[in-house]
């Protein structure tokens, strides 16, 4: 049978499209004004949105726009019935019969929810985070979703920023390895599968890196720091054959992001490779009027085009403006049949012109028994458990529990940012899972505040009374869902509302008191935390979240998650974060004198001139890569098999891992460098590799890293990627603070 169905169109544009496909572009007929007409090569660049429940309520200016070829693709489908009505009126109403591609942020799964991205980053499993992506897609296209906007890889070293949570942290090596993952899951081995859906990569670039972490705010990061810390998950990205990429709403150093021709037509496009799709955000086009870029619709249009954008998102500046571009010579038929010859080539590689309707089968894809299970597991690993005073946890078997606080059975703010599809009937609560454990006598359950921002007291008293009634506390809070994602930046990153109150109150009954906090970032518990005898940071845990935390508190589970962002004390810290340069007063244990022990009168260098401040110090809460066990682990006896290597050589670092406790531990074993002197000064560490291992107790196991040039390079001040001969310290860690060190050369 015929690969595609005889129509002349179709024919030219399949034999454009194979040409493209196989390779064999050159030969490729060139996409010719006869083929599709220059409105209908217009509409292939527009994005639009749907808002509609079911296939009677989708506005007839949107069908009217599809039926005259005005749009390529549509975001935010609800169901396959509108997914297939939309696709029937491009299929049987327009001149071009050109698919349409259905979009939607699936971000950390359609109905099934795992963990944010954030805490998803905190389990370090690339392998189920990669599973993960999978079952959203499975879900997401079985509901007519063939493109999703994820996965979110902004690194973010300031959590006032409310949309780390949709990001895998600080760190360059982390986020890229979990990028490849989602990609390899949302992408499957084939887009034309499907159950495939096309990845994108977002958002380019630097928009984790939004002054004062508020969103959508400038960026200012002088090229080095870009390439080496802000563009390596996209260059991961690429490498993995991601689908698309959007291009971010922030201004990079002056030039806005959707329209920064360096970075996206030299630095993506031209160093990367990237041949693929590049959409806009929503409204980001239109927005360069707005950022003082463009001084109308018609220029911003143009400076996006000229950028290298392929979709604008919402906004219609380029559908309206580009046959008066291209009239005044501005922008050429090539330049426009080159964008829509990958947006073209997307829609075959995801098959849609052999199979444009949905096909799926809702029923028996979404919120199946082993996508349940997997949002268990990621949720299990991504608890990190950061405090545990006394070896409160785990919990005794046959103990009471006195569970209190607002996010203790909070069916809906469990699931975190960014769920369009979820139901909050699907989650599990912590009170739902504890019940399932625990009889009536044993648990007494006290929602204590009306939400997490509340600050209204008034059942505080029912709360101690239960408290006083078990033999242990939990207390279950942290942040709504709302109060992080997109436009969520906080300025204070403390508990909001009378937490802290709360759990002074809860913790002066006697009883020892566990915190589990559900929040999208690190939060600043300075005041508080010497309240707390056990923490557990829960991110936002999605559906199965409360039997994961209720496994873990129970010792049903041992904690495995590793923190992917460095905790600060205070906000005034940020941003923090553990990668680093010295500067040339490195702050230290000796040379820091607390303010309040500062003399009367002191004089006004009587304390140490260094890089810290004054009242919290130098140091994070909890430094990145940290989190504790319900055993305890030694790391001894750091080898190399050589003390240098050539710059373009490779050397092997090990050491020896024992739990030297009484149960078993799954530790991540870090890889971090330091290059100790260089033409542009480094990081005091950098992490470069790690590695997974479960030990019984008292078991010993060696775990060796290879390291190569590769790990070794960075970009210099000239921009080249280089690796300087020198000095470097190694060292095999449990996290960026601590760990066995050893160093070595490079020739
Ligand atoms: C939003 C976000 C982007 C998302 C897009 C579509 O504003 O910035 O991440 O994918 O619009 O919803």
């Amino acid at each position: 049978m015929s690969l595609f169905r005889a129509h002349p169109l179709r024919t030219t544009l399949t034999a454009l499209l194979l040409g493209a496909s196989t390779g064999a572009l050159a030969q490729a007929p060139a996409l010719t004004a006869d083929s599709l007409s220059l409105k209908q090569k217009i509409g292939q660049l527009q994005q639009m949105h749907v808002e509609a429940k079911t296939a009677a309520e989708i506005p007839e200016e949107l069908k009217a726009a599809i039926r005259n070829g005005q749009v390529g693709s549509i975001l935010n489908i609800p169901s396959p019935e509108v997914a297939n009505e939309l696709q029937r009126i491009a299929m049987t109403e327009s001149a071009a019969k050109i698919p349409l591609i259905f979009a939607r942020d699936v971000i950390h799964g359609y109905r099934t929810i795992m963990p944010t991205p954030l805490g998803q980053a905190a389990s370090w499993n690339a392998d189920l985070v990669e599973k993960g992506a999978r079952a959203a897609a499975v879900e997401a296209s079985s509901m007519g979703i063939r493109w999703t906007f994820a996965p979110m890889i902004d690194i973010s070293r300031d959590s006032r920023w409310g949309r780390i949570t949709e990001s895998f942290g600080e760190d360059p090596h982390l986020t890229s390895v979990l990028t490849v993952a989602s990609v390899r899951g949302y992408q499957g081995d084939s887009l034309s599968d499907p159950t495939s859906i096309a990845a994108t990569a977002k958002h380019f670039v630097g928009y984790g890196a939004a002054e004062g972490g508020r969103d959508y705010n400038v960026t200012y990061i002088p090229e080095p720091l870009l390439h080496n810390i802000y563009l390596p998950p996209f260059k991961a990205a690429v490498d993995a054959g991601v689908a698309t990429i959007m291009s971010a709403f922030n201004e990079l150093n002056g030039v806005p992001a959707s329209a920064h021709d360096y970075a996206i037509n030299t630095v993506l496009r031209g160093e990367f490779g990237f041949d693929g799709v590049i959409v806009s955000d929503w409204d980001s086009v239109l927005e360069l009027v707005a950022h003082g870029y463009a001084e109308d619709k018609k220029q911003a249009a143009l400076q996006a085009l000229k950028a290298g954008l392929d979709i604008e998102m919402v906004s219609t500046t380029i559908q309206e403006n580009l046959p008066a571009l291209m009239d005044g010579g501005k922008v050429t038929e090539a330049e426009l049949d080159a964008k829509v010859k990958r947006i073209l080539d997307l829609k075959h590689q995801l098959g849609l012109f052999e199979q444009p309707y949905s096909k799926g089968d809702p029923a028996k894809s979404i919120l199946t028994p082993e996508h349940k299970n997997l949002a268990e597991q990621l949720a299990l690993e991504s608890l990190v458990l950061l405090k545990n005073d006394k070896q409160t946890l785990p919990l005794a078997k046959g103990k009471s529990v006195a569970l209190i606080g607002p996010l203790a059975h909070a069916a809906h703010d469990q699931l975190g940012s960014w769920v369009l599809d979820a139901q909050k009937k699907d989650s599990v609560t912590v009170l739902d899972a504890f019940r399932q454990v625990l009889g009536q006598d044993k648990l007494f359950y006290s929602q204590a505040l009306y939400s997490s921002r509340s600050r209204d007291s008034k059942d505080f008293a029912q709360a101690i009374d239960q408290a006083k009634k078990a033999d242990v506390i939990v207390y279950v809070g942290g942040e709504e869902a709302v109060l992080s994602g997109e436009a969520h930046s906080r300025a204070d990153t403390r508990l909001p509302g009378a937490q802290e109150q709360l759990i002074r109150e809860l913790k002066k009954t006697g009883k020892p008191l566990v915190v589990v906090i559900m929040a999208g970032r690190p939060i600043a518990l300075n005041d508080v935390i010497d309240e707390m005898d056990a923490l557990v940071m829960a991110w936002h845990p999605g559906t199965m979240g409360g039997p994961a935390i209720v496994r873990l508190l129970q010792g049903d589970a041992d904690p495995v998650g590793r923190l992917p962002v460095t905790w600060p004390k205070v906000t005034g810290q940020m941003p923090i974060y553990y990668n680093h340069p010295s500067s040339g007063r490195p702050a230290s244990e000796g040379n820091f004198t607390q303010m309040d022990d500062f003399p009367l009168e002191a004089f006004q260098h009587s304390t140490g001139h260094k890089n810290h401040y004054i009242d919290i110090g130098f140091k994070p809460q909890f430094p990145f890569g940290f989190g504790l066990s319900y055993s305890s682990v030694s790391y001894s006896d750091i080898k190399l098999d050589k003390k240098s290597m050539r710059a373009d050589g490779e050397l092997k670092v090990s050491a020896k891992i024992t739990n030297t406790g009484k149960r078993p531990v799954t530790e991540t074993v870090q890889l971090y460098i330091r290059d100790l002197v260089a033409s542009s000064v480094r990081p005091v560490r950098e992490l470069k590799s790690f590695q997974r291992v479960t030990l019984k107790p008292k078991e010993s196991k060696r775990v060796t890293f290879t390291l190569r040039s590769s790990d070794l390079a960075f970009y210099n001040q000239k921009l080249e990627h280089v690796v300087e001969p020198g000095e470097f310290h190694v060292w095999i860690a449990p996290n960026a603070e601590l760990g066995m060190q050893t160093e070595f050369s490079v020739r």
